[in-house]
């Protein structure tokens, strides 16, 4: 892939592109931030660690949307994050009006590029960039599962003790308290993690999953998660810019799939060089479908807490 826009050189931004350039997935990574001088800054330090890590990606930063020109990816991280006792959906008024203007920015200036929404409520705004961008859900993907997955596998790893290389977890639904880890399909190496782990112990991971922003935001008082949610971006962007058809589960529009249209949801999706290939249905059981669903309706109330785009 050649290049790569992040907007909102925040520490989101700036981990999604140190690891961009570190691991060379793509030529060029433009940061792009309305704060005078910031994108710049944080870009020239990131590019001074290429001679440790000897990469050739360039990494720039700069406060003009036009930056952004002809990117072949956008991820958007711009917005205010959430500060202790506040809930992903506290923040939405505000991010949805920053959001707006972003994606007036993104149809200008990179009109066919694939976006990744990172900003929160992230499933609530990929919604949003679906509605005024009008672009087929190909394009069109938040972060968010592959995020709670990574924490998911790191708590098991913690309980078990075995490697996280052998852990693959899933979590599907919004990216909020109501997120539905599935512990039915995580597994060690193939085995199912009810092998190794007593069914009380699987609820108490699956319910630190569902914290585990929170429990991090608590942690470090005044900043939220972003080493890992820097590292779930890069791994969508790696997937999609080696067309690796990864099965990862990310925000997308659903098309009937699990009985859901018109919202966007955390799905298992099938990520190559255009984007979303697929999603896939799990065919999830009755208690699962029930979780799901209930996920799937506060994601629809707060989209119902927006006003239209104009
Ligand atoms: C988290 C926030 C960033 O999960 O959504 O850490």
């Amino acid at each position: 892939m050649q290049k790569v826009a992040i907007i909102g050189a925040g520490r989101v931004g700036e981990t999604t592109a140190q690891i961009l350039a570190e691991q060379e997935i793509c030529r060029e990574v433009v940061l792009i931030d309305i704060r005078e001088d910031a994108p710049q800054g944080v870009a020239l330090d990131i590019f001074q660690t290429a001679p440790f890590f000897e990469f050739d990606t360039r990494v720039t930063g700069s406060n003009d949307p036009a930056a952004m020109q002809d990117a072949n990816l956008v991820v958007v991280t711009a917005g205010i994050p959430r500060k202790p006792g506040m809930s992903r959906s506290d923040v939405l008024d505000t991010n949805v009006k920053v959001i707006d203007g972003i994606v007036a920015d993104i149809v200008r200036f990179a009109p066919d590029a694939i976006v990744i929404m990172v900003t929160n409520p992230v499933d609530v705004l990929t919604y949003r960039v679906a509605q005024l961008t009008g672009w087929s859900r190909e394009r069109v993907l938040g972060q968010a599962g592959v995020l709670d997955a990574s924490r998911m596998a790191a708590f098991i790893a913690l309980e078990t003790g075995f490697s996280t290389r052998d852990i693959t977890t899933i979590v599907l639904g919004g990216h909020g308290d109501l997120m539905v880890p599935v512990p039915r399909f995580c597994t060690v190496n193939g085995v199912p993690i009810s092998h190794f782990i007593e069914p009380d112990t699987i609820d108490e991971i699956v319910q630190r999953t569902r914290g585990g922003g929170a429990e991090i935001l608590a942690l470090r008082k005044n900043s939220s998660a972003y080493d890992a949610p820097g590292a779930s971006v890069a791994a969508m962007v790696d997937a999609i810019s080696h067309h690796r058809n990864r099965l990862l589960p990310c925000v997308a529009l659903l098309d009937g799939e699990y009985g859901e249209r018109d919202v966007a949801m955390g799905v298992p999706c099938l990520l190559g060089n255009r984007g979303l290939a697929q999603v896939i249905d799990l065919g999830l059981d009755d208690a699962e479908m029930a979780l799901f669903r209930e996920s799937v309706a506060s994601v629809r109330a707060d989209i119902g807490r927006m006003t239209p785009p104009d």
